[in-house]
């Protein structure tokens, strides 16, 4: 897999990564053997940075996460994880719940340090407390080497870049905003590149939006989105490709343009892994992408920010 440097960190990573958050039983249900199977398969293809949460599945996908990587050289892979979030509506940016929960994610996932810690859907948070509390406690970890590189994650882009910008941080990860629905990513990552911020591109596939199985239930995608994107699906397998392909190859093709270190696509599947890496070496089918393009232009860039869809998981 090629690999690109991950903004000032001093850290080479993959273009294709793993999101974790699938083993945590967010989509499906997953066992420890999909787990450990889905993992052992990035890892056979260099696919060696691994993000992932308290929050998803409750601590279930750190834990499992753990276990699939127990014995691997700790060296041979980047660890990305979060601090913050800890329920569907639930945040806590303070000092005490900072350090508690970095421990917490040590031990879950077999290590002693952590490459790059995330302050998690800051938007939601306390701004004062992110910033007076959580922000600095990660520098202070950062110090004694526990934590390597210290970043915020979020959907709210002007939110995250102001934050990113103003504190100084490492890395940026935005979710489902630079994909064939919602490109609005790109300008935001072309900037925070040039201020030196690994940009880290997650859900490429639109949390499942941008599948042939559709978006889960929970999704906050409005109906006439998931529509359209339901008829992308069903054009792509007119034409023989599937949907997530096509997703996928779009993201990875873009990246680079936008500024884009590494595009994180969750699956809890070997198979889908496996079919992720070979895509990702496959060309853009351009001919595909034009009708694409034409039958997502009236939904392009609506987000549930702007068009609001049954809410989500997440309550302010
Ligand atoms: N706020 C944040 O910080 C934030 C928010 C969102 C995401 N993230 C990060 O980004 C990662 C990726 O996001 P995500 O998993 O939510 O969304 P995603 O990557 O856009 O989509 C995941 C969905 O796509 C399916 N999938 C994956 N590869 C496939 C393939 N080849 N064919 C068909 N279906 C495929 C997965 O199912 P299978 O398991 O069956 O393959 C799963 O249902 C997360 O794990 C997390 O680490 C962070």
């Amino acid at each position: 897999m090629k690999t690109v440097a991950l903004g000032r960190t001093g850290i080479q990573v993959p273009v294709l990564a793993m999101g974790a958050a699938s083993l945590g039983s967010i989509y499906h249900p997953v066992s420890q053997h999909q787990a450990d199977e889905t993992v052992a398969a990035a890892l056979t293809h260099e696919v060696n940075y691994f993000d992932v949460a308290p929050y998803y599945g409750l601590t279930k996908a750190e834990t499992a996460l753990g276990i699939a990587l127990k014995g691997v050289a700790r060296k041979s892979y980047t660890l990305a994880t979060k601090v913050g979030r800890y329920g569907d509506s639930q945040w806590d940016f303070s000092r005490e719940a900072t350090l508690r929960s970095v421990d917490e994610s040590l031990a879950r996932l077999g290590t002693d340090y952590i490459d790059i810690i995330q302050c998690h859907d800051v938007e939601y948070g306390d701004l004062r407390q992110v910033v007076e509390e959580a922000l600095p406690t990660l520098r202070e970890l950062q110090k004694s080497g526990v934590v390597r590189h210290v970043g915020i994650t979020g959907y709210d882009l002007a939110f995250l870049e102001k934050l990113a910008i103003e504190q100084k941080v490492d890395t940026v990860m935005a979710y489902c905003t630079w994909t064939l629905q919602d490109r609005r990513l790109g300008a935001v990552a072309r900037r925070l590149n040039q201020a030196g911020i690994g940009v880290l591109n997650a859900s490429p596939l639109s949390m499942g939006l941008l599948t042939r199985s559709g978006a889960p239930a929970w999704h906050p995608a409005h109906q006439e989105v998931q529509n359209a994107c339901r008829a992308v699906s069903d054009l792509c397998d007119r034409e023989g490709t599937p949907i997530s392909q096509v997703a996928l190859q779009f993201a990875l093709t873009t990246a680079a343009e936008q500024g884009i270190a590494s595009t994180v696509i969750g699956t809890a599947s070997q198979e889908n892994m496996l079919d992720n890496v070979r895509w990702s070496d496959r060309p853009l089918d351009g001919a595909l992408l034009e009708k694409i393009d034409a039958l997502l232009a009236p939904v392009l860039n609506l987000g549930w920010d702007v068009l609001p869809g049954n809410g989500g998981k997440a309550q302010k």
